[in-house]
């Protein structure tokens, strides 16, 4: 699995993605063995620099996992001799000419003219991706073998500008070349998910409306847009996370299942499921806004206080939402979908809440029958786990029932080291050509068709986000939401 010549190129090197994110992951697969011997890293940006200068910059976000490893450092400096750098401009060919010709040296001189893997990572902003991304395929594809290109998200901000970016990239690209990367999907415990439900008898057979009463998909986060603010308010919570890596999850959590563990296989279920989501009811969402909040001496700023963020500007940093599966699975069970910026943690998780145990018999003993009834929790980040809540008797002579939980903590179960980033697992996944993880372009369309409507009602009717203290717990109105339903957010909102 190692064998092959690889040849990387960053474009948008000298950006924050590239450094927090991207380096560091193609380090660790390095540090790993995971990559072939015959490897080159190219980094690809406006800025000008020099070789030495850019391998400064990288070197000290590349991480050694295994802190306490002596051969770290030698590991890093040799990593580094892999490391170029070529300064051009995103839209001028001859630029991307030199590129190619700086690669080929490269690989010329480290194996000759074997057959490489040309691999693309786009960490660069919307507005180039179709520049870069036909420039890069006309003038910089591997001669000899397979490109491959990583394409970062936002894949459009609605169905029109997803569908132009589509073609658009389509004409210098094959799908079958290109991975639309949602780094959530990495993620162990995303990964997890399906493994719980197909390979367990015991949940798999609970797996549908009749045993489950509610599903809840929380992310949170205890830091505001802070600097992105740009970005941001083009964007919003919805397209930032929602309709891309929530939507990912629950589409995992529901799908039927797959012929087999292909990608293909796997991916038809997943937009078959997504097809299936009831057009959203604007009365079964909230939408909020974090405002600035005194902190001791100091104050927590409001989305609005941010500098890069337009004055007035409605854009909603929280929204809740109910949505439904109209299939045979799922029909009636509201799948509760909450995200948000500046809350009081920083939390992603899938609650699944069981219908409680008919008959009934502890009634005495158990009181309210909802609350207690059975909850299996994935939480995703931090402090990974699984865990499931049962009614248990309390030890002792009298008959005293409590909730207490099964409890699968991977840091003290899988105490070997620290779970491979994201990052990390979907890059190799290229290099191995294994799309499974990646968005196929029918799935980002559904998912468009879902989230286009409300988003145009949103932007159409000005609809005004309800305000959230900084480092709150979000807006009530999302509590209400839920109680529609007779339910309640199981991270106590
Ligand atoms: C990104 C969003 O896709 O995911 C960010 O653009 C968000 O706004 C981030 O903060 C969350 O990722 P993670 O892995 O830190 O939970």
């Amino acid at each position: 699995k190692k064998s092959g010549k690889l040849s990387i190129c960053v474009f948008g090197a000298s950006g924050d993605l590239a450094k927090k994110k991207v380096y560091p992951a193609i380090f660790s697969l390095f540090y790993d063995g995971h990559l072939p011997d015959d490897f080159v890293v190219f980094g690809y940006a406006r800025s000008n620099m020099s070789n030495d200068e850019f391998k400064d910059r990288i070197r000290s976000s590349l991480p050694c996992r295994i802190s306490a490893a002596k051969d770290c450092d030698v590991k890093v400096e040799k990593f580094l001799t892999r490391c170029f750098y070529t300064a051009g401009q995103y839209d001028d060919p001859e630029d991307y000419k030199s590129l190619d010709v700086a690669m080929a040296e490269q690989e010329q001189a480290l194996w000759g003219d074997k057959k490489t893997l040309r691999l693309f990572y786009l960490s660069i902003p919307p507005s180039i991706f179709v520049p870069v991304a036909q420039n890069a395929a006309r003038h910089v594809s591997s001669k000899s073998g397979e490109t491959r290109v990583i394409v970062e998200k936002p894949f459009g901000r609605d169905l029109e500008s997803s569908r132009a970016l589509t073609e658009a990239l389509a004409q210098d690209l094959a799908e079958e070349h290109t991975y639309r990367i949602d780094h959530y999907l990495g993620k162990e415990l995303i990964e997890n998910l399906t493994v719980l439900r197909f390979s367990n008898i015991v949940f798999q057979p609970l797996w549908s409306r009749t045993y489950i009463r509610n599903v809840q998909i929380n992310f949170s986060e205890n830091f505001g847009t802070e600097g992105r603010g740009g970005y941001f308010d083009n964007y919003g919570i919805v397209r930032d996370v929602i309709q891309n890596h929530l939507l990912q999850i629950l589409a995992l959590f529901a799908m039927e299942e797959p012929a087999s563990l292909d990608a293909e296989d796997i991916r038809d279920e997943k937009v078959k499921v997504i097809r299936s989501i009831r057009p959203i009811d604007m009365d079964n969402v909230v939408l909020g806004q974090y405002k600035g909040k005194r902190d001791g001496d100091g104050v927590l700023p409001g989305y609005l206080d941010d500098d890069t963020v337009p004055p007035g500007s409605r854009c909603p940093t929280f929204a809740a939402m109910a949505l439904f599966i109209d299939n045979a699975r799922w029909d009636g069970v509201p799948f509760l979908i909450k995200a948000g910026k500046a809350l009081h943690k920083r939390q992603a998780e899938i609650r699944v809440q069981f219908h409680h145990s008919p008959g009934n018999l502890y009634k005495k003993q158990l009181g309210n029958r909802e609350e207690n009834s059975n909850e299996l929790v994935f939480r995703i980040q931090p402090d990974e786990g699984i865990y499931l809540n049962i009614n248990s008797k309390i030890p002792g002579l009298g008959m005293r029932l409590d909730q207490t939980d099964l409890d699968l903590q991977y840091k003290t179960k899988y105490s070997g080291g620290a779970l491979p980033d994201a990052y990390e697992r979907l890059i190799l996944d290229v290099v191995q050509g294994d799309k499974r993880l990646f968005i196929r372009n029918d799935e980002l369309e559904a998912a468009w068709k879902l989230f286009t409507p409300m988003l145009d009602r949103i932007e159409e009717d000005e609809i005004a986000p309800e305000l959230y203290p900084y480092g709150s717990r979000g807006p009530i109105g999302a509590h209400y939401l839920a109680s529609r339903w007779n339910v309640r957010w199981g991270d106590t909102m």
